[in-house]
């Protein structure tokens, strides 16, 4: 699937488009939250805004993220999904890289590049369309719409 980049790639934002849609709702809708998430650090980077407010814009950020991963690995575990462990650990990867993110913008002030963001949101984009869909078409089986 193509990613929403324009020509000049890595500093593009991120929106939400029907593409990443798993036909899940409830799913759908928490993505759109956090692509919305994303999008706000992305422009506060780009505005080279102080390190505080990007600070609580990534905070925000985690704790939707980590919200959003629960409720997934809930779903899975009362469907018992066969691809859980996989799924899961993609999730903590994520949660990790995120959280290396803010102890670097803790620590030292330093403002993460763009570039840094940008393989965030491509792992988001790649996670929805990847894994994220093929829990959906799951669950869909599964009587979950
Ligand atoms: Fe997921
Ligand atoms: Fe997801």
């Amino acid at each position: 699937m193509a990613l929403p980049l324009t020509a000049s790639g890595y500093t593009s934002s991120m929106d939400w488009s029907p593409t990443y849609s798993v036909n899940v709702a409830v799913i759908d809708e928490q993505h759109q939250t956090l692509i919305a998430q994303i999008r706000a650090l992305q422009e506060a980077i780009q505005e080279e805004r102080a390190a505080q407010p990007l600070s609580r814009i990534l905070s925000n950020l985690r704790a939707l993220a980590q919200a959003h991963f629960m409720f997934e690995e809930g779903l899975m575990e009362a469907h018992a999904y066969p691809e859980m462990a996989a799924h899961q650990a993609a999730h903590a990867e994520l949660a990790k890289r995120l959280e290396e993110l803010q102890r670097q913008l803790n620590a030292g002030n330093t403002m993460p590049g763009t570039q840094t963001i940008a393989s965030v949101r491509d792992w988001i984009a790649h996670h929805i369309t990847g894994p994220d869909r093929d829990l959906g078409a799951y669950l869909n089986q599964e009587g979950v719409r």
